[in-house]
C-alpha cells in the first residue's frame, strides 16, 4: 500500500525514526498518563455549554434546538484511565495564548471541533467582544481584549484539488495550498479523511481524476490515496513549520455509527435513537483501518506532531451524533452534536497545550 519510502532508508536513519516516534508517544501522554485511555463517566456538571448561550452555533451542530430530546448525552466526562483531565479554564486559555493564532484546517469534523473551541471560549468570558468574519475558506472567531484568534480553513484532503482541462484533479503529491495559507500560526490542528471515501454513486467525490506518483489515474485504493497524500501533508510539515514556534497536531480519525454490528447492537442500528455512550474502554468493532496510517506517517516524520487520538474515545459514542436532528434531510451519524464529544477532544487539546514541554513556549 502506498509508497515504500522506508526501504530506502539506511539502517542508522531507520533507527532514528524508531526513536523519534517512540518520543512522539511519550509527549502526547503527559505525565505517564495517556489521555486517550479511558472511558466516559456521567457527570452533571456537563455540558460545559449550553448552545443559547453560544449564539455564532452553526445549526447543524445544535441537536437540542433542532429538536433532539433526550439529554442523557450531555451529561459525559471523558475520563482517562490514569489521571482526571483539567477543567477547561477558558479566561486562562486565553490569558496564557496573548497574541497567538490557532488554526484548524480540514473537513466538516475540523469545523465541529472548532465550533466547540470557539463556543467554550466564549461562555468563560461572554462580556469580552468577539468578531467572527468569514472570507473564502477561512473562517476566523478573534477576541480583541485578549488579541487571540482561532480560525478555521476549511480544506477537505490537503493536498491540491485543481481544475485541468480533462477535470478535477485530486493531486497526491501537490500541496501549494499550505504554502500560502498554513504559515504565521501558533498552533496548526489539521484533520482530514472522511472524504477519502467518499464516491461518484454518493454523489459528493469531487475528482474525476486522481494523479498518483506523477500518473494520472481515474480511481485507486482509497486507503492507498489517503497515505500518499497524507505523506505529502507530513512532508509539507517537516520542510515549512519551525517547531520553536508553532506546535503541530493532527486531528485523528473521527468514527461514524451507521453499523450497529460494531457494537454488537441489531444488524440495522445506526445511531439513530442511541441515547447512551457504550461502557467500558474498547469498542467491539475494532479501529478503522485509517488510524494505522495516520500513525504510520506521523511516526515517519522528523517535525513532531502531536496526534490528539480521539478515534477510541468517539468510537464508544454512539449516542453523540445530529442523526435526525441536524436540521438537514437524513440520518447523520458522521458529525457530532454540541455540546458533545468533541468539546472532550477540545478539553485533550487544551490539556496538551497546558502541561509538558509545549506549554512553556505556548501558553
Ligand atoms: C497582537 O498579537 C500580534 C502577534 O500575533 C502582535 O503582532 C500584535 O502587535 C498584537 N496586538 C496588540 C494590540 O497587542
Ligand atoms: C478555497 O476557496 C476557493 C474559492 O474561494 C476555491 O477555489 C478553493 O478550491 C478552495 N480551497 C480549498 C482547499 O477548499
Ligand atoms: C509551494 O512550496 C513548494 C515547496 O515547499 C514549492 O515546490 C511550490 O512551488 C510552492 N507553490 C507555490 C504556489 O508557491
Ligand atoms: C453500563 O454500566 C451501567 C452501570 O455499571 C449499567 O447500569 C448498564 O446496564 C451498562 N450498560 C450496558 C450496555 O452494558
Amino acid at each position: 500500500m502506498g509508497n515504500g519510502v522506508l526501504i530506502s532508508f539506511c539502517h542508522v536513519s531507520f533507527s532514528l525514526i524508531i526513536l523519534i516516534s517512540w518520543l512522539q508517544q511519550t509527549e502526547s501522554q503527559s505525565d505517564g498518563c495517556d489521555f486517550f485511555q479511558g472511558s466516559w463517566v456521567q457527570d452533571d456538571a456537563y455540558p460545559l455549554y449550553d448552545t443559547s448561550k453560544c449564539p455564532f452555533i452553526l445549526k447543524g451542530f445544535d441537536c437540542q434546538a433542532n429538536g433532539r430530546l433526550d439529554k442523557l448525552y450531555l451529561k459525559y466526562r471523558w475520563k482517562p484511565a490514569s489521571c482526571t483531565l483539567p477543567r477547561f479554564n477558558g479566561e486562562e486559555f486565553l490569558r496564557r495564548m496573548k497574541g497567538k493564532k490557532v488554526l484548524f484546517v480540514g473537513d466538516s469534523i475540523s469545523l465541529n471541533m472548532w465550533q466547540s473551541f470557539t463556543c467554550m471560549v466564549h461562555v468563560a468570558v461572554p462580556q469580552s467582544q468577539y468578531t467572527l468574519n468569514s472570507q473564502g475558506n477561512l473562517s476566523t472567531f478573534a477576541l480583541p481584549d485578549f488579541n487571540v484568534s482561532l480560525e478555521y480553513s476549511h480544506n477537505v484532503f490537503l493536498v491540491d484539488l485543481v481544475k485541468e482541462d480533462i477535470g478535477v484533479v485530486l493531486k497526491l503529491d501537490s500541496i501549494d495550498n499550505g504554502n500560502y495559507s498554513w504559515k504565521g500560526y501558533d498552533v496548526l490542528i489539521f484533520n482530514t479523511w472522511h472524504w477519502w471515501v467518499h464516491t461518484v454513486e454518493g454523489k459528493n467525490q469531487p475528482w474525476e481524476y486522481i494523479e498518483s506518483g506523477g500518473k494520472i489515474v481515474k480511481d485507486m485504493d482509497r486507503l492507498a490515496a489517503f497515505k500518499e497524500g497524507l505523506t505529502t501533508w507530513s512532508r509539507w510539515v517537516d520542510s515549512n513549520v519551525d517547531p520553536h514556534t508553532t506546535q503541530v497536531f493532527f486531528q485523528g480519525i473521527s468514527p461514524t455509527h451507521y453499523d450497529g454490528k460494531q457494537w454488537n447492537g441489531p444488524m440495522t442500528a445506526t445511531c439513530q435513537g442511541e441515547t447512551k455512550p457504550l461502557n467500558g474502554t474498547t469498542y467491539p468493532g475494532g479501529l478503522p483501518p485509517a488510524v494505522d496510517i495516520v500513525k504510520e506517517v506521523l511516526g515517519s516524520m522528523s517535525k513532531s506532531v502531536t496526534l490528539l487520538d480521539i478515534t477510541m474515545l468517539s468510537l464508544l459514542r454512539k449516542d453523540g451524533h445530529p442523526s435526525l436532528y441536524s436540521g438537514k434531510e437524513g440520518n447523520d451519524c458522521s458529525h457530532w452534536c454540541l455540546a458533545g464529544v468533541p468539546d472532550s477532544w477540545n478539553e485533550i487539546l487544551y490539556a496538551i497545550l497546558s502541561t509538558g514541554d509545549q506549554a512553556s513556549r505556548l501558553m
